[in-house]
């Protein structure tokens, strides 16, 4: 057992797959990535040359042919991820998924039982900000009562203008499940996670000011979500695609004893210049940056369940529950109408 390492493929090697990879080769305790896939082979082969691996795959079912695996890590677009989770499950793999769980009700409901189906294996689903520092603490203090009983949650969830041109890019040729099911997801996760309660009605409205671009993918640039949670619990959610500041994300939770902020400023770390300006601090640039821990920590989860033979605290419920409520956000949305969510 102490030496003992889990033999993972991972599938998937652009923005994000490449950071996961990358981690596992060399930053996760216990893990050893034997395998890379992806469509395109220019990247798959620059894996396996540079970290030294052994197996290389564009065909995923390949990869699912290697018994050597034992766990299969999904950091694919968004519309394979519950077929690709449901072939890893009956290949017998413990495995993986990137956020979110799946784009359609139908399909998320259909993984869910498939991971049913193989309660033997560890199934985690990458909602990465419940393993950040930060976030993980504010869930402790409001679980030891520090605020009270928390009662509204207010988050933004901001990417960066500077990548707007990338997104426009690849939002043209992949559906993403748009602003609220592909952004919004995870203050939509974080929001059942805080506050222990399932939404029951939400109001979405959006738009497009600075970029046409997103009103022609039918998508909004900038939108707005608020939710009713069971016990009348409050949710407000804010997401949008053009932050001229960098990559903000920040999260309130108001309780009846006191409140819980986590960034606030979304600082990258403890600079100030001062000039004829004022006093200026940058801000975070992306995802990899601000989350550098969070994805880490994530996978040395996803490992030592494996290792310890248990479970992980994020479930396939945590992504059909988010699932539902980023759909009810979107139809919102695109109708201008209350939407009640059924459970
Ligand atoms: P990307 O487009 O940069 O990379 C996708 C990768 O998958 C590429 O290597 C591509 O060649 C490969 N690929 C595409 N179709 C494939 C197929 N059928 N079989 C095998 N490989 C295939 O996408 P990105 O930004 O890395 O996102 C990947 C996933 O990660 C998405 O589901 C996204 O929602 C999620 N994500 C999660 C974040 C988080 O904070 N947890 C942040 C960014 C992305």
């Amino acid at each position: 057992m102490k030496n003992r390492k889990v033999k993972v493929g991972i599938v998937g090697l652009g923005r994000l797959g490449y950071r996961h990879a990358e981690n596992m080769a060399f930053r996760v305790p216990h893990c050893e990535l034997l395998a890379v896939c992806s469509v395109v082979e220019e990247e798959v082969k620059e894996a396996q040359e540079k970290w030294g691996i052994p197996y290389g795959y564009t065909d995923y079912d390949k990869m699912l042919e290697n018994r050597e695996l034992e766990a299969i890590f999904i950091a694919s677009p968004s519309r394979f991820h519950c077929e690709q989770i449901e072939k890893a499950l009956e290949a017998g793999f413990h495995v993986f998924s990137e956020k979110p769980l799946g784009l359609y009700l139908e399909e998320v409901e259909k993984v869910e039982k498939a991971v049913s189906r193989h309660s033997d294996k560890v199934f985690m689903l990458g909602f990465m900000r419940r393993y950040d520092p930060s976030y993980a603490e504010v869930k402790r203090r409001i679980d030891s009562g520090e605020i009270g009983e928390p009662v509204l949650i207010r988050c933004y969830g901001l990417d960066p203008a500077g990548k707007l041109d990338s997104f426009l890019r690849f939002a043209r040729d992949n559906y993403s499940g748009g602003l609220f099911l592909d952004m919004a997801i995870h203050d939509l996760d974080l929001a059942r996670w805080y506050l222990q309660a399932e939404a029951e009605e939400v109001w979405a409205i959006g738009g497009s000011y600075a970029y046409r671009e997103f009103a022609e993918l039918g998508d909004a640039e900038t939108g707005a979500a608020m939710v009713r949670f069971a016990g009348n619990r409050i949710g407000i959610f804010v997401a949008g695609r053009n932050c001229v500041h960098g990559y903000h994300i920040e999260t309130e939770i108001i309780g009846t004893k006191g409140t819980l902020r986590i960034g606030t400023v979304p600082e990258r770390n403890h600079v100030m210049l001062f000039n004829e300006k004022g006093a200026i601090k940058k801000c975070f640039e992306g995802f990899l940056e601000r989350f550098e821990q969070a994805y880490l920590k994530e996978a040395e989860e996803f490992i030592t369940c494996i290792l310890e033979n248990r479970k992980p605290s994020v479930s396939v419920r945590d992504g059909v529950e988010s699932t539902r409520l980023g759909y009810a956000c979107k139809e919102s949305f695109e109708t201008g109408r209350l939407v009640r969510i059924k459970s």
